[in-house]
């Protein structure tokens, strides 16, 4: 049987205890491709953050750059917050920024939404026009009519299957040709070991 969001979010695969929520920045770094410190975007807002550990340590090291973390679960690192990073409790299914970001990443975060292909056309609208986008993403586990991938990059999208990261640059308007169903917790172990949760499509 599919889940809807709040079967999924209720579900042990999404809100255990087990996964890493503790990406340090040079790991973050490293699964986006990207020098973050480097990159110092005026807005940066990190999806699934888990305990923010990652955006704890850059927000001192970028003063200039606002930082926003959401994740489902309150297991926040329990630090001092420097002025410059909020991190939130929401879930990525119905959050919405009320400005545009410079940056957006998501580090094995998609693995556990339901509405993947709804998400990445949100996302897509909430960047600044030269905004960039990048997450982990196994295309496999969005389950759709046709090659996903083909359909991705139709809508501007890259996407490296070898690496399984996905990334945008700029806002644009994205519509992909899908109904989504509802999502599978069952569907076992992904790439990273950990289970995780395919999407459905028709
Ligand atoms: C594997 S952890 C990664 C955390 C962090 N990005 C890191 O690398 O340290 C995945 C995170 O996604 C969060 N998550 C899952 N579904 C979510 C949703 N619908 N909305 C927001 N966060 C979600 C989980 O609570 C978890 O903290």
């Amino acid at each position: 049987m599919l889940l809807d969001d709040a079967a999924l979010e209720r579900s042990s695969v999404v809100a255990n205890n087990a996964m890493n929520r503790e990406r340090p920045l040079k790991s973050y770094s490293r699964e986006l491709g990207l020098d973050l410190l480097a990159a110092a975007p005026a807005r940066w807002l990190d999806l699934c953050c888990g305990s923010g550990r990652a955006l704890l340590e850059a927000a001192p090291l970028l003063p200039r750059t606002e930082i926003v973390g959401v994740d489902l679960v309150d297991h926040f690192l329990r630090a001092v917050h420097p002025p410059n990073l909020t991190l939130l409790t929401a879930s990525v299914a119905d959050w919405t920024p009320d400005a545009p970001f410079d940056l957006i990443t998501c580090v094995h975060g998609l693995h556990y939404v339901g509405d993947k292909l709804g998400l990445l056309a949100r996302v897509a609208s909430w960047l600044s026009d030269d905004g960039r986008f990048v997450a982990d993403l196994d295309v496999r586990s969005v389950r759709a009519p046709g090659r996903v991938s083909t359909r991705l990059r139709e809508q501007g999208f890259e996407y490296d299957p070898r690496r399984r990261r996905i990334s945008l640059t700029g806002r644009r308007d994205v519509r992909f040709p899908y109904r989504y169903l509802g999502a599978d917790d069952k569907a076992g172990p992904n790439y990273t070991g950990q289970p995780a949760v395919d999407s459905f499509y028709e």
